[in-house]
């Protein structure tokens, strides 16, 4: 199972680096690396306004990149693609732009899983606005149980759900798709906004199909350079909502007296791009579309299944999240009894073996599964059985330690 982690240049540099903190931030292929390279050594040059040939070259790519992003998750358009700097921004973007809509009495509705990029932006708006914020909890199964979630919520006076594809603590896959129709049949006008941070990096995604009306993700997660991140929208949606940002690049025409802003997506892009990041994506995305990204994903389950298994035999072992690693994507957070998740993750790393350890941006949810912290272990396409095998050594050397 090593086909993948040669083209990862880390994993040859440092050859006894074991690394299960994708769900962090993911490693980076040869061909990611090389394309910032060449853009820096051989086009670089600022877009939308060089009249020269590097210049426009750049123009192009980005360009293509937007077509490239559009046709990764099916949208429509490729003006519904909009570069921001990563998932969190975009989540932003749409909560300030859509500021005015959202009213005294209104509702905002989230969940207890999501990460503090999609609850802490909708907490704070609803209570600039005099809005609800209405928390949707997990059933026993560590999943939403939809009936409760129909029957609990009425979302009648909503007008926004945020809600994550994927959880980055539990790894549960929400039924975004019919959560979204079944909440659509109850109010039609509701806007919808997916964080798929967890979930494009590892799976199809189409935007269409799930008829949501925003989508955000992360370049970083899915082998592209940190400080890219995407926002889809439906067109004629973000056509209707504020600019986030003000300043060079988004405008058709300035007077002193008003500014005429510039169509989507650009009215939603003030200022220099991250355009190495950019580039940086189109090549990721080249790379997954080179493997399919229904192998990447069956290829993780087969991971995380083998993973899952060899965990749960560990004495002491809770695993946080569904116990089926049919319904879960590439992460497992788990605690081991009397020992700090913290302290798991140190020893972990002294030998080379890294995961990550705490509350993972998910604050709410901790304090709903009675923990202040896990540890948790990611995995992606670069994974392989060995990998699981030095986990759970290490593990093993890690309560040998503790019990002393
Ligand atoms: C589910 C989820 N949403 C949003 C984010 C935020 O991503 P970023 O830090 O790239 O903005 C993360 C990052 O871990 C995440 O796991």
């Amino acid at each position: 199972m090593q086909q993948y982690k040669k083209d990862f240049p880390i994993f040859q540099k440092n050859q006894k680096l074991v690394y299960l903190d994708s769900a962090a931030t993911s490693q980076k292929p040869k061909i990611v690396l090389d394309a910032i390279v060449e853009y820096y050594e051989t086009y670089n040059a600022n877009v939308r306004r060089g009249l020269y040939a590097i210049a426009e070259k750049a123009t192009v790519k980005v360009e293509e990149v937007r077509k490239q992003t559009a046709r990764f998750i099916n949208a429509k358009y490729p003006e519904e693609i909009i570069f921001v700097r990563n998932a969190t921004e975009a989540i932003n973007l749409v909560a300030y732009s859509l500021g005015n809509y959202i009213k005294k009495g209104d509702s905002i509705v989230t969940t207890i899983m999501e990460h503090h990029s999609n609850f802490v932006p909708w907490q704070q708006l609803a209570k600039i606005n005099g809005a609800k914020f209405e928390v949707i909890d997990i059933n026993d199964n560590f999943q939403f149980s939809i009936f409760n979630f129909q029957s609990n919520l009425n979302f009648q006076k909503s007008k926004m759900l945020a809600i994550t594809h994927v959880s980055n603590v539990l790894g549960t896959i929400n039924p975004i798709k019919e959560i979204i129709r079944k909440v659509r049949s109850k109010n039609p006008h509701i806007k919808i906004l997916v964080d798929a941070a967890q979930s494009v990096p590892h799976m199809s995604v189409d935007v269409q199909d799930l008829d949501c009306d925003f989508l955000v993700f992360s370049g970083h997660k899915m082998m592209a350079s940190t400080g890219i991140g995407v926002l889809y929208g439906k067109k004629e949606l973000l056509a209707q909502i504020q600019p986030f940002l003000y300043g060079g690049d988004m405008i058709k025409e300035v007077t002193i007296e008003r500014t005429i802003f510039a169509d989507v997506p650009y009215k939603f892009e003030a200022g220099t791009p991250d355009i190495a990041g950019i580039i940086s994506l189109g090549s990721a995305i080249e790379y997954i579309n080179s493997t399919g990204i229904n192998r990447v994903q069956n290829y993780e389950f087969r991971i995380m299944n083998y993973a899952m298994e060899r965990l749960k035999k560990i004495d002491g072992l809770t695993l946080y999240g569904p116990q089926n690693a049919q319904n879960r994507s590439g992460v497992i957070s788990f605690n081991i009894d009397g020992i700090h998740a913290h302290d798991v993750a140190q020893v972990l790393g002294d030998m080379n073996i890294c995961i990550r350890s705490g509350h993972h941006c998910t604050m709410p949810l901790h304090k709903r599964l009675g923990v202040p912290a896990t540890a948790r272990a990611s995995f992606y396409i670069y994974n392989d059985e060995e990998d699981v095998d030095k986990l759970i050594d290490g593990l093993k050397e890690v309560k040998k330690i503790f019990s002393h």
